[in-house]
């Protein structure tokens, strides 16, 4: 492994003085990113620690070796909203793992999140001592089982702002949350001729499923555009609308870019003209509040394991009138009121959309994870992390050769680039093999967008609360190394 040459590193170490701002300039920034959550109940009292401490001892010590990357995960001085952020890092074990005799640099947070004590031991004490179906025992085990499964959903709907649990469907995540609107509720309404918008973000859960309806129905889809920072363009996504439109469905925040797409204003539009919209929260959750009642949301769907949760569970969110008017989604047990050969009765949302037996403990699981960042605060974790991927901008943005692809304003954990000269893959194997950094390089499952800017893929950072400034100078630093090795 090389070494930068002292006057680089001493350049280089120098731009991290001035880098962070202090707590006047976080609050501002939060009003400006996060107006709308001011509102919300309980967020109004973030308090916020800066993440730099007052002798200013941030800067790399060493390059990025064995021992720099033992430092990655360095904590002192650093807080989320009232929580020291050691305390929080050591909730979640697989960070202190040690591959290769380092400790996992996790920096693949859209891709899934690190699980905490608290998710993995609810869901262990769940098999040990609840375990059972729901719904259909006679049993002391049954009423447990039960409770735990539907507080969990109680507690879904409260972390987003929904009226009821009525209202939230247990799914398998987001993929399969967007397949059911897209066939239990949209295709029924399509003839052929009608459209369907979809924005230019999306990523394949939300693009594919609308294919395959309008395929069979004969509708077209219609897709947003967004500008050269990545953003949609709000004037030309109001202009797809006419009296075809049926359906709209948008992402809160790319996967690919991490753009947060104005999704309140986006479904105000659609409302204006009558359309009822669906919105995808997979890498919005757990980056930010989300309140889809304030958002007026007919439906928002989000994956339990991008939210420091189970895999295998999710929710999907729908207003009570789009829900009673959906067909069901499957047919079995659990769905249903009545049966018998001639006909079937079903039960009311939210059963009508869970047959058979769900995944009982996951959703236990999700209950937990949605407790655990609730604790901590979603504005103080938005607050953080806006700080955390700034300081990662402007560090990627300072090595020769790197582009970061997707530059909106309004961004969230997302820090996709390309560099000069260098496959994709790897950079992702190189940062891994040499720094222990995991990373996601390829296309994210979101070819469209990556092609709007002439790239098949990118190499995608992606940030978490639980991520350090340490962590982004070992990733600026490995970079930086890499370039210097031609
Ligand atoms: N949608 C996931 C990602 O962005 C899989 O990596």
């Amino acid at each position: 492994m090389t070494t930068p040459r002292s006057e680089d590193y001493a350049q280089f170490a120098n731009r991290y003085q001035d880098r962070l701002p202090g707590e006047r300039e976080v609050a501002a920034i939060a009003a400006r990113y996060f107006p709308e959550f001011s509102n919300v109940p309980g967020t109004s009292d973030v308090v916020y620690k800066p993440v730099v401490t007052p002798d200013g001892d941030a800067a790399p010590k060493t390059v990025p070796n064995r021992e720099a990357s033992a430092d990655a995960g360095r904590t002192s001085g650093l807080y989320v909203g009232e929580v020291p952020l050691e305390r929080i890092r050591a909730d979640f074990p697989i960070l202190s793992e040690r591959i290769d005799g380092r400790p996992v640099v996790w920096l693949d947070n859209a891709a899934t999140t690190q699980r905490p004590n608290q998710v993995i031991d609810r869901v262990s004490y769940y098999y040990r001592h609840e375990n059972s179906n729901v719904h259909r025992g006679a049993h002391a085990l049954a009423a447990r089982s039960t409770d735990a499964y539907e507080a969990s959903r109680e507690k879904v709907a409260r972390f987003i702002g929904a009226p009821s649990p009525k209202n939230i469907v247990f799914v398998r995540g987001t993929t399969e949350g967007l397949n059911l609107v897209a066939y239990a509720y949209a295709k029924p309404l399509l003839r052929p001729g009608d459209e369907i918008i979809l924005t230019l973000l999306e990523h394949h859960a939300n693009i594919v499923p609308w294919q395959l309806i309008a395929e069979e129905t004969g509708a077209a889809i219609r897709v947003a555009p967004v500008d050269d920072s990545g953003q949609i363009i709000l004037s030309e996504y109001a202009r797809l609308f006419n009296h075809k439109t049926r359906f709209v469905s948008m992402t809160q925040v790319s996967n690919a870019l991490g753009t947060i797409a104005p999704v309140q204003e986006m479904i105000a539009i659609a409302h204006g003209f009558g359309v009822r919209a669906c919105v995808d929260g997979a890498q919005s959750v757990s980056h930010m509040p989300v309140n889809v009642t304030a958002l007026d949301a007919d439906f928002f769907v989000f994956s339990g394991h991008k939210i420091f949760g189970p895999t295998g569970i999710g929710a999907l969110y729908g207003k009570d009138d789009v829900l009673e008017s959906a067909r069901p989604w499957q047919g079995g047990g659990n769905m249903i009121a009545d049966v018998t050969f001639e006909r079937t009765r079903y039960q009311a949302p939210p059963q009508k959309f869970e047959a058979g037996t769900g995944n009982i403990a996951d959703a236990v699981g999700l209950g937990a994870a949605v407790d655990y960042v609730s604790a901590i605060g979603m504005t103080n974790i938005a607050v953080y992390e806006h700080e955390l991927l700034g300081y990662g901008i402007k560090e990627l943005s300072a090595i020769p050769g790197l582009t970061l692809v997707g530059t909106a304003a309004d961004k969230a954990s997302v820090l996709s680039f390309v560099l000069d000269g260098y496959d994709n893959e790897r950079v992702g194997k190189y940062l891994d093999e040499t720094a222990g950094i995991a990373v996601r390089a390829g296309h994210h499952c979101a070819q469209p967008i990556l092609r709007r800017f002439g790239y098949e893929g990118t190499v995608r950072p992606s940030l978490a609360f639980y991520n350090t400034p340490s962590e982004i100078e070992l990733l600026a630093s490995s970079l930086l190394e890499l370039t210097r090795k031609i």
